[in-house]
């Protein structure tokens, strides 16, 4: 089973990539990078010097643009395709952000198939590497058009889709419609690429099942654990799997603290950590009363000292 990491602005930069590299994953996408801003920004601007950074320790990525004029995604594929650092330019047509939909792009282009088609076409035509598109399964439960998107698309040149199967409209509450990404599975000659709510290696094996998709993307399941696409690697292997011990969570979420401050120092590397923090230690015992000590912590020792009381409790008990 090929298992991709699913793209998640704000969390999925190349330190938590590399550790889910580390641990099973396939394939990456960066976090949604604006067509139209990163044409425009200065060439050192952070935002995208930090988006686009790829570790040595990552395997295949691919960078992900969102944008509506496709004059704009056509440079910026082509530009981006030229960069030597990725392995496929995706066109995100699924995020449901307001912001993001406001401006026609996102999921909005569900709603527009001539308009994402024209996109396409003209990324393929300008990109070196394969384009390929995620999408979700329509705009609300009145109107979901996964299929026929997913057709024009894919006629339109786009190499493989990954399919979230939720609305737009459902954001991300509900259940994910794992049925209609078969669907779409047998309606296109591409590979197609099932994600939404594969949050253990059951939930992996069930999904893979229903959607008869050879891939699956791992988007919120991952948070706090990388472990988990060995989790479900071993689950297809018929393998035995053991949950990391407590320590080895521990030291992973310090390492992930170390790499994220050596790049982006302290200041920044820690406000970014103390989500990541958060899901680390979810579910271990005693982490209520340290939570907001975790989140107000603002070097790495002081992180060190709370998770030391943790594991202090954990072994004592
Ligand atoms: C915080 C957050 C940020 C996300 N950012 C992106 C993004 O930049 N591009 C994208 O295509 N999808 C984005 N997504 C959607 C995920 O890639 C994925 O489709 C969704 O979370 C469903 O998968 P899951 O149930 O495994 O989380 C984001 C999701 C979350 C929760």
């Amino acid at each position: 089973m090929h298992l991709a990491l699913a793209p998640m602005a704000g969390i999925t930069d190349q330190v938590f990539r590399g550790l889910c590299f580390e641990k099973g994953c396939d394939l990456a996408t960066t976090e949604m990078v604006s067509a139209q801003g990163f044409l425009t920004a200065p060439k050192d601007r952070n935002a995208y010097r930090f988006l686009l950074a790829r570790q040595e320790n990552e395997g295949p990525l691919a960078v992900q643009i969102f944008g509506s004029v496709p004059e704009h995604m056509e440079m910026a594929a082509a530009r981006l395709s030229e960069m030597g650092l990725f392995c496929a330019i995706d066109i995100n047509m699924g995020c449901p952000a307001q912001k993001v939909v406001g401006g026609q792009s996102g999921s909005a282009l569900m709603k527009d198939i001539p308009l994402a088609a024209e996109i396409v076409k003209r990324c393929v035509r300008a990109s070196l590497l394969p384009v390929t598109v995620k999408m979700r399964i329509g705009w609300d439960e009145e109107s979901i058009n996964a299929v026929e998107f997913a057709k024009a698309v894919t006629d339109a040149g786009a190499a493989a889709l990954t399919v979230h199967g939720r609305t737009r409209k459902q954001q991300y509450s509900g259940k994910a419609n794992w049925e209609e990404i078969a669907k779409v599975r047998e309606a296109v000659s591409v590979p197609v690429t099932a994600n939404g709510d594969i949050w253990d290696a059951a939930s992996a094996l069930e999904c893979a099942k229903v959607t008869g998709c050879a891939s699956l993307a791992i988007g919120r399941g991952a948070l706090g654990n990388p472990w988990l696409f060995r989790e479900i690697k071993a689950a297809f292997n018929g393998e035995a799997y053991e949950k990391p011990p407590f320590e080895e969570i521990m030291e992973t979420a310090l390492r992930h603290g170390r790499e994220m401050i050596a790049w982006k120092g302290e200041k920044s590397g820690m406000l970014e950590m103390r989500k990541h923090l958060g899901w680390y230690v979810t579910g271990q015992r005693g982490v209520a009363k340290l939570r907001t000590r975790l989140n107000l912590a603002t070097s790495l020792s002081e992180v060190e000292q709370l998770l030391a009381t943790l594991l202090r409790r954990e072994t004592e008990e």
